[in-house]
């Protein structure tokens, strides 16, 4: 049995596959929490009615949030948010890339439009290119044919270049904004870091030839603390329709995307993985017994790809 795992957080396991989510009794407490969204491991048991899957098989999934972590042994999914694990990739590789891989799916496939057959002339901007879901969004683009820019910091910058970006900018240098209006306007932004950045970033887009600012910085969370599961996502949906009428008066769609669980995708991203087109991008690897030490490895930020967790020893 294979227990590894990645975090940001995310563990990992051997999975049971059941039709019904997982339930938790809460008492009105959330604890005790299990964190971590990846894992890759073996299915142990299979609900009646997954047929698809069966005890033995190698499988990769990322979890939904609202439930329970997977930096455990044992991790409970549906049948539909798993996939058969790259077979090119150990389950420590293969722990590192289902969340940022449907993350980065979610914000350039499903809210971004772009797929493998019309990436061939576009001109894709990715800020943030250097952590995890940079890394991946970068071979994405390259995979589909995109001309890819990455803003990252210059120690990042072969790292960028390795995984395929054809440009880098250091967002460091003090003249980024310059430096990125100087390049010819882009077909699709991915917004890794937000704040000030979307406030004039949009410009660096094609006007009225249906290119798109995606954010995945947005106030959902924070909303819905602050204001309760009602008034948070009523407040949500007038900031972003707020914001995309906005932009959509100077010619250019704006969107935000957000981590969406799916054994299907995961499908397409093994194929990739296969095809050598997308490789795992680890920063480093901890043992089970060392999770603390990775949580404030990931609190440092700085990250190049991913943390993560191996459940047990085996590789
Ligand atoms: N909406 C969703 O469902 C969803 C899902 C996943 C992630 N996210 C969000 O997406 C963002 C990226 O996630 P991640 O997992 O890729 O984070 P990450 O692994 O921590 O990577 C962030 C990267 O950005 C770099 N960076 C920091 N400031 C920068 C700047 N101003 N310009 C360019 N690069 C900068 C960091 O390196 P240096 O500091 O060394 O430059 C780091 O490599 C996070 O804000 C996360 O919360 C949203």
């Amino acid at each position: 049995m294979y227990n590894d795992a990645i975090l940001d957080g995310y563990g990992a396991a051997a999975l049971r596959l059941k039709r019904d989510p997982l339930r938790i009794k809460t008492s009105g407490s959330e604890f005790p929490l299990t964190l971590g969204r990846d894992v890759s491991g073996v299915v142990m048991e299979c609900g009646l009615d997954v047929s698809y899957f069966k005890p033995g098989d190698e499988v990769w999934a990322a979890i939904p949030p609202w439930k329970q972590g997977t930096l455990s042994e044992f991790v409970v999914a549906s049948g539909n948010e798993v996939s058969r694990k790259p077979r090119c990739l150990s389950h420590i590789q293969a722990a590192s890339l289902p969340y940022v891989g449907l993350t980065a799916w979610s914000a350039m496939n499903q809210i971004g439009g772009l797929n493998k057959d019309n990436c061939s002339s576009k001109r894709v901007l990715i800020f943030g290119a250097s952590g995890g879901v940079g890394t991946f969004a970068i071979q994405l683009g390259k995979a589909w044919g995109a001309h890819v820019t990455a803003v990252c910091s210059e120690d990042a910058s072969e790292l960028v270049k390795r995984l395929g970006a054809d440009e880098m900018v250091d967002y460091k240098s003090g003249n980024m904004e310059k430096q990125l209006k100087t390049l010819p306007l882009f077909d699709f932004i991915l917004d890794n870091i937000g704040g000030s950045t979307e406030k004039w970033a949009p410009d660096l887009l094609k006007k009225w030839s249906g290119a798109t600012y995606v954010s995945l910085v947005t106030p959902f969370l924070v909303n819905v603390d602050r204001l309760g599961v009602a008034d948070g996502m009523l407040q949500t949906g007038v900031t972003i329709g707020a914001k995309a009428v906005k932009h959509l008066c100077k010619g250019i769609h704006y969107r935000w995307a957000f981590f969406t669980p799916s054994g299907p995708y995961l499908d397409e991203i093994a194929d990739l993985v296969d095809s050598g087109k997308i490789h795992p991008v680890i920063d480093q690897v901890f043992s089970f017994s060392d999770v603390p030490k990775a949580f404030w490895k990931m609190e440092e930020g700085h990250a190049r790809g991913k943390t993560v967790i191996s459940v047990t020893n085996k590789k």
